[in-house]
Order: structure tokens, then C-alpha cells, then sequence
């Protein structure tokens, strides 16, 4: 990745944004298709595969460990070797910026016959990492933190592990589907139980790859030893990424953009309820719900207005929350965004982050110990944004500098490379 590109974006929108947009693959889908292809049996086969940075590092980390992945303009193939076909990497295994693979990734080395040394770009190697290995160490994982600071590189040997019901403090996918993975490899039954339901990619895809996986209220149960069989996945549209474009469509004037197959899994579409509760016009089209449920998104020019944003919905939007406060920015009225504290541990810490940057544009915004205050209608101008190795943080200033007079520099644009590689392009389409 090319690093420091700084992107200069002015305020010259007057007749809107208009036109279609069809959002890449989804992220978390892309990893989980790519790890659980490589511990199935025979061939899987993943269409509209998101080829950004988080995911390809995915692919290098399962090549490294003896996995045949051939990555074509229309298709990835991955030649799966079922639960014990890995091999010892001949060097250490880098994650890059991407915390669902080392997390995710870690669940599966726990149960190898090998040791691996995971490490990360200096965003990675500041991310707690604890949250997983206390529930791997508990299944009798050896997981050490190299540096012994609870964070990446880890040094992972490979052990039996055991069945365990592990009661999460945070509602988290990565610890969740780390423990699901590990426990595949488990003598007994591996249960997870989260304060509220996270992400459910895992448990929908694994069962459709043959492992015995069930859920029951905010548990999920998964038995050792599937028959993971290659399957054929198609991602859909990524609705962390669209969520870009609804924030656009709703916040600039005069605006109307079809956003076309988007995943709405109930456990990522929070930003959907929240854009409608205040106040925003976006009709749901064309929508499907065999496996993951996707639809098209019309989205029109909206009045918004403030609201509370808390409890159960959080973990649905925990990644749509920077454009969130984008939006609140442009509401009128106060909105208030509580038990959020997860967002400190993101890429960056995405509460200090927000607050510095959208005080810098002019709004009226104060973090909280697990949250934001905004107060939305003062008029915002440019400012020069650092985005902190963090793709969202990146992405949420460029909408923001198409409200704003003036210039907006963003400093790490390159980071849209992470989860969104085209996304200055599909932004720009929107213009005429
Ligand atoms: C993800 C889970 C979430 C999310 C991340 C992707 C996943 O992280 O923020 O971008 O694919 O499982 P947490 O598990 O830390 O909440």
C-alpha cells in the first residue's frame, strides 16, 4: 500500500449526488469464506470476494500455511484441506491492519500441530488481543503475547484443546468466532455466550460448510470434529461501506443514489434503523433472504434529526458509528450515542479521534466515556483530517468534506485500500 496520499476534497456539489453504486463484497463475509474454505475438505469457490488489503492478508496468512488459493478478476478458488490439512508456516504470518484476521485466525492455530509467530501493522499491534486469549488459554490454548503487553506478535503453539461455555464480557464476533473455530477442534461441545448478539457471519457460514453449529438466545454452540465440506459463496455488498453512501445521499442536497445488493443481516443493519429513526428516506428494493439477506438501497436528500443511539443496537452499527456522527453533525438537534466504549479499541480510537476531527470542521461534539454528544446544524468547514490508520476514520471525513466550505485534506487516504479500494472512484461517479 502506498502510504501519507493526502486527498483534497472541496464543497462543489450543487445539483446533488445521483446515480447508482454497487458496493464491493462484505469484509467479515470475505474472511470467514477464505479461512473456512481452507479448513473444509475439496474446493470453494467465492464470488464478489472483497479484494482489499484486510482481506488479501487473509489469503497470504492461508497461503503461508500450505493452502492453494488462486485469486482470479471473477472469482478466488481455495484448495481446502479439511480440519488438519495446515502446515507449519516458514516464517511469521502478518495480518496486517486486520483484527478479524488475527483474532479469527488465532482460533485455528490454538488446535494445529505447530507453532506460529502472528504479528501486524503498528495499528494491529496496539489492539487488545486478551479478549481472546483468555478464552483460548481456557480451552488450554498456549497463546503469549511476544512483548507481554496483551498485544500482537503472538506466539502460538498448538495444543489439544477442550470444550468450554464461555461467557463473554463484550459482544464481539472476532471472540466469538475465534472460540467457535478453536472449538471445531475440541474434545466436547464449545459454547459462547455474548451480552448482546454480535455479528452472526460465522454461524450462518460454518453451518453451511456442514459443522454442527446451533444458537440459542445469545449463545452460540458448535460440536468438534465437522465434515467441513467446500462450498460455493457469493458476498454480498457490504453495508459498512454503503453506509458511506446512504450518510451522502441523505445529508447532501438535492441527492438520489440506488445503492445496489447490499448485505441487511439483521446483525449489521442497525444503520438502516438509525438513518430512518432520524429522519431519512431509503426505500429497501429488490430483497432477497436465502442465506444472507441482501437488498437495493434508494436513498434520498433528507431532513435529519437527532436522536439516542444505545443498548442492543450497538454492536449492528458498531463500525457504521464514525459516519454516524457525520451525520448527527448535519442533524438538527442533539444526538446521543452511549455504550460504545468498544469504539476506543478500534483501528484507532475512534471516540478521541471523531471528537478531535469534527471539532476541527466546526461542529458541536463532546466524547463521553463510552460514547458522543453531538449537537447537529452548525455549519461545518474544511480542515486537515489525520485519519490514524483507520480506512472508516478516512472514509467518514471525505462525506464529511462534501458538507463543509472549503478544502478538506485527509491524510492516509490510502486507507480506503483496507475495505473499500474504489471508493474515491464510486464517490466520484456520484457527482454531475
Ligand atoms: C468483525 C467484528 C467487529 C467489527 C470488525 C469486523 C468481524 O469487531 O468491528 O470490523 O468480522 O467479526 P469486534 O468483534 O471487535 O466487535
Amino acid at each position: 500500500m502506498k502510504t501519507n496520499t493526502i486527498k483534497t476534497l472541496h464543497e462543489n456539489i450543487t445539483n446533488g449526488l445521483h446515480g447508482e453504486v454497487t458496493i464491493p463484497g462484505d469484509k467479515s463475509i470475505s474472511h470467514r469464506a477464505v479461512m473456512f474454505g481452507a479448513i473444509a475438505r475439496g474446493t470453494t469457490e467465492v464470488t464478489n470476494f472483497l479484494q482489499g488489503a484486510d482481506c488479501l492478508s487473509t489469503i497470504d496468512c492461508f497461503r503461508r500455511l500450505g493452502i492453494e488459493i488462486e485469486n482470479t478478476p471473477d472469482k478466488i478458488r481455495i484448495h481446502g484441506k479439511g480440519l488438519h490439512g495446515l502446515h507449519a508456516p516458514s516464517s511469521v504470518l502478518d495480518a496486517g491492519n486486520s483484527g478479524t484476521t488475527t483474532r479469527l485466525i488465532s482460533g485455528i492455530l490454538a488446535a494445529q500441530s505447530f507453532e506460529t509467530t502472528l504479528t501486524g501493522d503498528a495499528s494491529i499491534r496496539k489492539r487488545p488481543m486478551r479478549r481472546i486469549m483468555e478464552p483460548l488459554s481456557l480451552m488450554g490454548a498456549d497463546i503469549s503475547s511476544v512483548n507481554r503487553n496483551d498485544c500482537a506478535p503472538l506466539h502460538i503453539k498448538g495444543k489439544s484443546l477442550h470444550g468450554i461455555h464461555y461467557r463473554s464480557k463484550v459482544a464481539s464476533a472476532q471472540v466469538k468466532s475465534a472460540v467457535l473455530l478453536a472449538g471445531l477442534y475440541a474434545d466436547g461441545e464449545t459454547k459462547v455466550t455474548e451480552p448482546v448478539i454480535s455479528r452472526n457471519h460465522s454461524e450462518i457460514m460454518l453451518r453451511y460448510f456442514g459443522a454442527d453449529i446451533r444458537t440459542e438466545g445469545h449463545t452460540a454452540i458448535v460440536r468438534p470434529n465437522p465434515d467441513l465440506t467446500g462450498q460455493s459463496v457469493n458476498v454480498p455488498g457490504d453495508i459498512s461501506s454503503a453506509a458511506y453512501f446512504i450518510a451522502a445521499g441523505l445529508c447532501v442536497p438535492n441527492s438520489e443514489i440506488l445503492i445496489r445488493n447490499v448485505g441487511i443481516n439483521p446483525t449489521r443493519d442497525g444503520i438502516l434503523k438509525v438513518a430512518q429513526a432520524m429522519g431519512g428516506d431509503i426505500t429497501l428494493l429488490n430483497e432477497k433472504h436465502d442465506g444472507e439477506p441482501t437488498a437495493d438501497l434508494l436513498v434520498r436528500s433528507s431532513s435529519l434529526h437527532g436522536i439516542t443511539i444505545e443498548g442492543d443496537i450497538i454492536p449492528t452499527l458498531i463500525d457504521e458509528l464514525p459516519i454516524i456522527n457525520i451525520m448527527a453533525a448535519a442533524a438538527e438537534g442533539t444526538t446521543v450515542i452511549k455504550d460504545a466504549a468498544e469504539l476506543k479499541v478500534k483501528e484507532s480510537n475512534r471516540i478521541d479521534v471523531m471528537v478531535e476531527y469534527l471539532s476541527a470542521m466546526g461542529a458541536d461534539i463532546t466524547g463521553t466515556d463510552d460514547g458522543m454528544i453531538i449537537t447537529g446544524g452548525r455549519p461545518l468547514h474544511g480542515a486537515v483530517i489525520d485519519s490514524h490508520m483507520d480506512h472508516r476514520i478516512a472514509m467518514s471525513f471525505s462525506i464529511a468534506a462534501l458538507l463543509a466550505q472549503g478544502e478538506t485534506i485527509i491524510k492516509g487516504s490510502e486507507l480506503v485500500e483496507i475495505s473499500y479500494p474504489s471508493f474515491y472512484d464510486d464517490l466520484h461517479n456520484l457527482r454531475r
